[in-house]
């Protein structure tokens, strides 16, 4: 299902010598050993999850798409930005939508928050609040002004019943909230952490909201599991791109560089960077990720990749069967002289790029590639290809000896924060 080629990694060494290091820690990962052991629940998930409330999710979306023109996601990291990469990878960004999805409470600028309740004064909305901790400032801060909003437009009642919450079941401001005003709640698991939630309700209910179906989805999240509950490296695809990464950090590697040839994948990308960043940048280690969006980041990025510092390696996620395709046509004349393409179809002309470009990066450039390749860009592929990253990232990060669920950091600029603000509780 996902493929990791590693014919232009360039690796000094054999992946599968770490076999004995990568037994040890998936014990560590399932029997709860490692650090951070309290945030693995997303490993068994597949098996674990409220079926219950998937249905409820599955009636809430439904709701949504009957109530509003509108879908407020508002959320920040974790909290949004699983779902976006989902929703962006699998919908037509064009033409006119039954539901439209706009994303808030992930900035404090005031042009953008101003601009989207400025957008939504006269559409019909609903509102999904993301927060597992329920205090996230971006996303409080934006929640009040859409519920404020809300209630002046539609009343306490029905504005109660257009707003869905997602938080943790009993921690934060945003539960009891939710329960005085009494929104249709959705719980965040305890040991589930944000960057992890896109296969919880953080993600599902925003993702079928936008009629993607959450129950494909999660039968790829549940067939990965299965797949990658091995520590088999001849067979374990996760864990070959988990040592991989850590081999080409020891041939002097600081950054990878996660390529795709798709603008729909961007923030799939986004999505990874933070699974990888927040989870492995820490103790003054870690690759730093990074992504470009090919052949269109060619013309900027493309400089550096190819003759720049060599301290990155690229990831490049290929896509075998684009979504949509055509063929090229002739032209009378050829004044543009395209003529030669004709009859070649456009996912054609996009993997010759693909293709031509490994070529210049690994041979010419001597820049490491790595190939992640998926079949198609679908529902079941999507929840595949998370549990893929979920289970690589676990992997690489414990072999740094890093706890990969925490992100003691992201407090630093937080508490600068609230003392510039004059927070006092
Ligand atoms: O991965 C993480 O834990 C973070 O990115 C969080 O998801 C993000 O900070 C949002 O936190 P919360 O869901 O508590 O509002």
């Amino acid at each position: 299902m996902v493929k990791v080629d590693l014919s232009h990694a360039k690796l000094n060494e054999d992946v599968l010598s770490y076999q004995s290091e990568v037994s040890r820690i998936h014990r560590m990962i399932h029997d709860k050993t490692g650090k951070g052991s309290d945030y693995v629940g997303w490993v068994d998930w597949a098996n674990t999850y409220d079926k219950e409330e998937f249905a409820r999710i599955l009636d809430c979306a439904k709701r949504i798409q009957d109530q509003a023109e509108v879908l407020l996601v508002c959320g920040i990291g974790g909290s949004y930005l699983g779902a976006r990469a989902a929703i962006d990878m699998m919908t037509n960004p064009y033409g006119k939508k039954d539901l439209e999805i706009i994303y808030v409470g992930n900035t404090f600028s005031s042009t953008a928050v101003v601009r989207i309740l400025d957008y939504i004064k006269d559409k019909e909305v609903a509102c999904n609040v993301i927060s597992k901790s329920g205090t996230t400032t971006e996303t409080a801060l934006a929640f009040r002004l859409i519920r404020q909003f809300m209630e002046e437009k539609y009343g306490e009642t029905e504005a109660a019943r257009r707003i869905y919450a997602t938080t943790d079941a009993k921690n934060g401001l945003l539960k009891p909230l939710a329960d005085k005003k009494g929104y249709e709640t959705f719980v965040i698991p305890d040991d589930i952490g944000g960057r992890f939630s896109v296969i919880t309700p953080v993600g599902l209910l925003p993702i079928a909201a936008a009629g993607i179906d959450i129950n494909a989805l999660m039968d790829g999240v549940k067939d990965a599991t299965h797949d990658y509950n091995t520590d088999d490296l001849t067979t374990n695809a996760a864990y070959v791109y988990g040592v991989t990464r850590r081999i080409l950090e020891k041939q002097g590697k600081s950054v990878e560089m996660f390529v795709s040839y798709e603008p729909h994948l961007v923030f799939l990308a986004e999505w990874w960077k933070q699974l990888f960043g927040e989870s492995e940048g820490k103790e003054d280690k870690g690759l730093l990720p990074a992504s470009v969006n090919f052949s269109t980041d060619l013309h900027s990025m493309g400089q550096f990749v190819q003759e720049g510092t060599k301290n990155l390696f690229e990831t490049v996620i290929r896509v075998v069967n684009p979504i949509e395709d055509m063929v090229f046509p002739s032209d009378e004349g050829d004044l543009d002289q395209l003529n030669y393409l004709e009859g070649k179809s456009l996912n054609w002309v996009n993997e010759k790029a693909f293709e031509g470009t490994l070529e210049a990066h690994e041979i010419t450039g001597n820049v490491p590639n790595v190939i992640i390749e998926i079949e198609k860009v679908d529902a079941y592929t999507f929840g595949y290809l998370v549990y893929f990253f979920f289970k690589a990232l676990a992997m690489s990060v414990y072999m740094l000896d890093v706890n990969p669920f925490d992100q003691p950091g992201v407090e630093v600029y937080k508490r600068n924060m609230f003392r510039l603000l004059g927070k006092t509780k």
